[in-house]
C-alpha cells in the first residue's frame, strides 16, 4: 500500500508509524546548512523507527557531508557512501571545486551485521536529476536500484521528505508498501497527481523511462572502482 500525508515529518511521523517497523528509509533532505537539523531529527528518527536490520539512505551533497555524517553517526552505524555519478558538474565557488558527484549516505542500525538482499553497486551513473516535478527532483533510476537491492516485495519503505514523489513512485512500480510526508502543499499535490496518474500526456509518458531497458541497468554495472 502507499499512502502519502501532509505535514511536518517531525510532528506526524511518530502517529504514523510505530517502532521498529520500516525495513528502508529512503530520502532526500534538503541539503543546505539551514536545514541541518533536520539530519539530526531523521538519524534519531530512523533509529526509532528502523527494524533492527533496516536500512537508512539520505541523500547528500559533498558540501556538507563531513557535517550530516556526524550527526548521522550519533545513532547509527555508517554502512556505505554509495555515489552518484550525473552526466552534468556543478562548481562549488567557496572551495573553487567542479563537483560532478553526490552521494547517498546508507547507515544501519548500531552493532547489526546487515546486509543488502545482493551485490550492490558502490558507484552508480544515473540520469540526469529529474525537474519534472519538483525543482529539487532526483533521478528515479538510483531510487528503484538500491530499493530493489534492500528490500523485497511487501517490505516497508519510508520517505520523510517526499517532495514530488519519486520513491513513492518507485515502491508503488516495485511492489513496496511505503509512507512518505511531504510539509508542502503544492509540492504534495504534486506528489499525489503523479502517483494517482493525474498528469498530462508529456509527464505520464516520460514515466516508462522508470524501467530503463536491461542496458541501462547494467550501463551503472560496468562503472566500478570507487571502493
Ligand atoms: C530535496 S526535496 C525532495 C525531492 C524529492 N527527492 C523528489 O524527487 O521530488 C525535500 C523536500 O522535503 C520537504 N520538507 C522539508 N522539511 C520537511 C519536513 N519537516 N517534513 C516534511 N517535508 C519536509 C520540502 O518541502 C521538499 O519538498
Amino acid at each position: 500500500m502507499i499512502q502519502l500525508y501532509q505535514g511536518d515529518s517531525r510532528e506526524i511521523a511518530k502517529d504514523l508509524i510505530a517502532p521498529g517497523s520500516v525495513d528502508l528509509i529512503f530520502t532526500d533532505p534538503p541539503y543546505a546548512k539551514k536545514y541541518h537539523y533536520l539530519y539530526q531529527w531523521l538519524g534519531q528518527e530512523a533509529e526509532r523507527a528502523l527494524k533492527p536490520d533496516g536500512f537508512l539512505f539520505a541523500y547528500t551533497g559533498p558540501y556538507w557531508k563531513h557535517e550530516i555524517m556526524t550527526m548521522l553517526g550519533r545513532y547509527l552505524d555508517y554502512f556505505y557512501d554509495f555515489v552518484l555519478v550525473h552526466g552534468d558538474t556543478s562548481i562549488l565557488w567557496q572551495r573553487k571545486i567542479v563537483s560532478g558527484y553526490k552521494s547517498i549516505l546508507c547507515y544501519k542500525q548500531k552493532g547489526r551485521k546487515s546486509k543488502p538482499y545482493m551485490n550492490v553497486l558502490g558507484k552508480f551513473s544515473s540520469s540526469e536529476q529529474d525537474k519534472r516535478f519538483h525543482s529539487w527532483g532526483q533521478s528515479a533510476f538510483e531510487a528503484r536500484y538500491y530499493i530493489d537491492c534492500f528490500t523485497k516485495e511487501g517490505d516497508l519503505v519510508v520517505d520523510y521528505f517526499l517532495g514530488s514523489g519519486t520513491t513513492a513512485e518507485v515502491c508503488k512500480r516495485l511492489n513496496r508498501n511505503f509512507i512518505g510526508i511531504e510539509n508542502d502543499a503544492e509540492t504534495f499535490k504534486i506528489a499525489q497527481a503523479r502517483l494517482t496518474g493525474a498528469l498530462g500526456p508529456r509527464e505520464k509518458g516520460r514515466q516508462i523511462e522508470l524501467l530503463p531497458e536491461e542496458g541501462e541497468i547494467s550501463k551503472g554495472r560496468s562503472h566500478q572502482g570507487v571502493g
